[in-house]
């Protein structure tokens, strides 16, 4: 009898091993699409999939940054230029996506792109500052994921939307965290959706990291030179009048 209880536990965790195994096979014939390849958490993780041997499909915002990063990579990474805020960009974009993936279709999306300014009290705000922000950071990543859903599927792919610790504590004013709490809530339907065709949906959540949208001078420019004084003087107050 514990000769029988014994297999039974080693098989148990002989079979939880491989499962939680995660070794991804046959990388050469899987493509992935990441946004906002220019610079940051984007570029390196396309640096990094292509030196794993990976399909790279880099969307750079700029000509000058996929030209940079494609002088970096191996020839498998290619580079197409999309603006997420542009329904345009997007389709075209697609197309392209489709045509290279071919029957096989999109093993991973990763949608990257992302600002964070302008930032600032919300009460200093306006309503174009809010729409700028979730124009890239949430509408860009629900209609880059519509559209490349069907190429998706046809992988059984998966689907990473990054996130931030701020799309579950909302530190600051602005659009920021509005922009990074919906596509928490977006990724959370969209999972549910389609866990029935084999396609999974992630979130990253970073903390606080040395790229563009975090650099020193960027957040109190967005508003003016003078925030952060303003911010400790004018706390709570109605919106200076200097304010841009
Ligand atoms: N760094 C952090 O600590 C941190 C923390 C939490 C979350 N995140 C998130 O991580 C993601 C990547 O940011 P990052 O830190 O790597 O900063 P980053 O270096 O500024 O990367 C953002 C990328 O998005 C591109 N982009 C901006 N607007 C775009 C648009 N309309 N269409 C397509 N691409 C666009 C930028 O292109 P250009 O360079 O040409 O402008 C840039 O390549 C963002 O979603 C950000 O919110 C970062």
């Amino acid at each position: 009898m514990w000769l029988y209880l014994a297999i039974l536990v080693g098989l148990y965790y002989l079979l939880r091993w491989h499962r939680e195994r995660q070794v991804v096979s046959h990388l050469r014939d899987k493509y992935v699409l990441i946004t906002g390849c220019d610079s940051g958490f984007g570029n390196l993780l396309a640096r990094q999939l292509d030196l794993r041997g990976l399909r790279v499909l880099a969307a750079c915002l700029t000509e000058k940054g996929a030209e940079q990063l494609r002088g970096k990579t191996s020839d498998r990474l290619e580079t197409v230029i999309l603006d997420v805020t542009s329904t345009e960009s997007i389709a075209a974009a697609t197309q392209w996506v489709k045509e290279h993936t071919g029957d096989r279709g999109l093993w991973g999306l990763v949608n990257n792109a992302g600002i964070s300014v302008p930032t600032g009290l919300n009460e200093w705000l306006t309503k174009p500052d809010f729409v700028k922000m979730l124009n890239v950071n949430l509408l860009g990543v629900i209609e880059v994921t519509l559209s490349l859903l069907p190429l998706v599927r046809k992988a059984k792919g998966r689907v990473v939307n990054v996130s931030s610790v701020m799309g579950r504590v909302s530190l600051c004013g602005g659009g920021y965290c509005i922009s990074k709490y919906g596509i928490e809530a977006f990724s959370d339907s969209l999972r549910r959706e389609l866990s029935h065709f084999g396609v999974k949906v992630a979130i990253i959540e970073p903390g606080f990291f040395k790229t563009f949208v975090t650099s020193p001078p960027v957040i109190p420019m967005s508003y003016m030179p003078t925030f952060l004084v303003d911010a400790m003087t004018n706390w709570s107050k109605p919106r200076p009048a200097k304010a841009m």
